[in-house]
């Protein structure tokens, strides 16, 4: 049987063939680190290192590729810009819909003097504007928003939250780690400070990747939370001041970065167009299909809302985990179930504590594998 690959909200799979050529050239051919040297090959390497930055700051409008801070996932992304911002008295706006990589940061964060607001979202998982600009006090220094639920699906309203960020003078920071890739950005109409992204789920790179837009002039607020070695001013022991040295200490993962230029290669060749059409008539389809299937529930926005090729759904009297491992064992249909390390949006939708199961689409998955997936929880609903 066909493997069916619906997990691609956690990292996207397959990637494509270029991807796989540039991590291998790379191990076999290139193998120099970056910045370092400059014999040939890792001259090479330097040029493929500056076309990533230049095509991920091009793909999210950003005029300076230096402020593309290469990461080891959204998680590292999250640190750095949480991390390296606030300070004790600070205050946050975010929401409930936010990933443990939020969450979890913020609540350490706690223990050092700096609060947070949770704004709630509606029954769909989205949030309201209007809630967040409610939510700021004269000690917020940070809106940090989730560009697109992993739960739901929901797109939330990024440029209202922006415009209301600008209004009161804070600062804002998107995690675009579901919707970069799939939902065209950029970071000057959205007005955000930071952006946090994986390379490997919508870039199409390898794991261990991932980027942090920084706005100009939000570096001489964000602190570098790692020192060390950059390749430049090496008499100093001062960390470089520079972009992108300030945030880029140690060896980069520089195979995983050749793929994920292939991975950003391969994306700016399709249109947005053609990325939000095709996931949207896949998701359509999905939707259209379980719909109304004995049993079955869906969450978050409904069909033709704001939303991306991802769907959660439980089934009466199916433990998620038991679902997920059904549809594996006997379609070999590969979702994801539980909280997706979302425990607050899952109590917003009363679907604490097992969650739900979440099919994620990618951008090889066919309209085949969302009509064998659909064929599968018809099975599972009528039996
Ligand atoms: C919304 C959201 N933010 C952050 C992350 C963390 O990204 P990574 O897995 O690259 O650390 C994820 C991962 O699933 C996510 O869905």
């Amino acid at each position: 049987m066909k493997r069916i690959y619906l997990d691609n909200a956690a990292t996207s799979w397959p990637k494509p063939e270029a991807v796989y050529r540039a991590v291998d050239r790379f191990q076999r051919q290139l193998g120099a680190p970056a910045g370092r040297s400059s014999y040939a090959e890792a001259s090479e390497v330097e040029r493929m290192i500056r076309s990533c930055r230049k095509k991920i700051a091009d793909l999210i409008g950003a005029s300076d590729p230096s402020r593309i801070i290469f990461t080891q996932n959204g998680t590292d992304s999250l640190n750095l810009a949480l991390h390296g911002l606030l300070l004790p008295g600070d205050h946050v706006v975010t929401t409930v819909c936010e990933h443990n990589s939020v969450l979890r940061p913020l609540r350490f964060l706690a223990e050092r003097g700096i609060t947070t607001t949770y704004v709630p979202c509606d029954g769909h998982g989205y949030v309201g504007p209007e809630a967040v600009a409610k939510a700021i006090t004269p000690k917020t220094r940070l809106i940090a928003v989730i560009h697109v639920s992993n739960v739901t699906g929901a797109v939330q309203p990024a440029e209202a939250v922006g415009r209301i960020a600008a209004e009161r003078g804070v600062l804002f920071l998107l995690d675009a780690a579901q919707s970069l890739g799939h939902v065209p950005i950029n970071v000057g109409s959205l007005g955000c400070h930071l952006l946090a992204a994986p390379g490997h789920k919508g870039l199409l790179g390898p794991l261990g990747t991932g980027v942090l837009y920084v706005a100009p002039g939000v570096e001489e607020h964000l602190i570098p939370i790692r020192q060390g070695g950059t390749g430049t001013r090496s008499d100093e022991d001062r960390q470089p001041d520079s972009l992108p040295d300030r945030y880029e200490s140690g060896n980069l993962n520089v195979p995983g970065i050749a793929g994920l230029e292939a991975g950003v290669t391969h994306l700016r060749q399709l249109s947005e167009s053609h990325i939000l059409a095709n996931s949207r008539a896949l998701v359509q389809r999905l939707l259209a299909g379980l719909t109304g299937l004995p049993g079955l529930r869906l969450f978050g926005p409904p069909s033709g809302a704001d939303r991306v090729g991802l769907v959660s759904l439980n089934v009466a009297s199916y433990d998620p985990q038991e679902l997920a491992a059904v549809l594996d064992a006997n379609w070999r249909v590969q979702s994801r179930a539980g909280l997706h390390c979302a425990p607050r949006m899952h109590a917003a939708l009363g679907t604490s504590p097992s969650g739900t199961l979440r099919l994620s689409l990618g951008h090889f998955s066919t309209q085949d594998e969302i009509d064998s997936t659909i064929d599968a929880f018809t099975e599972i609903c009528r039996s």
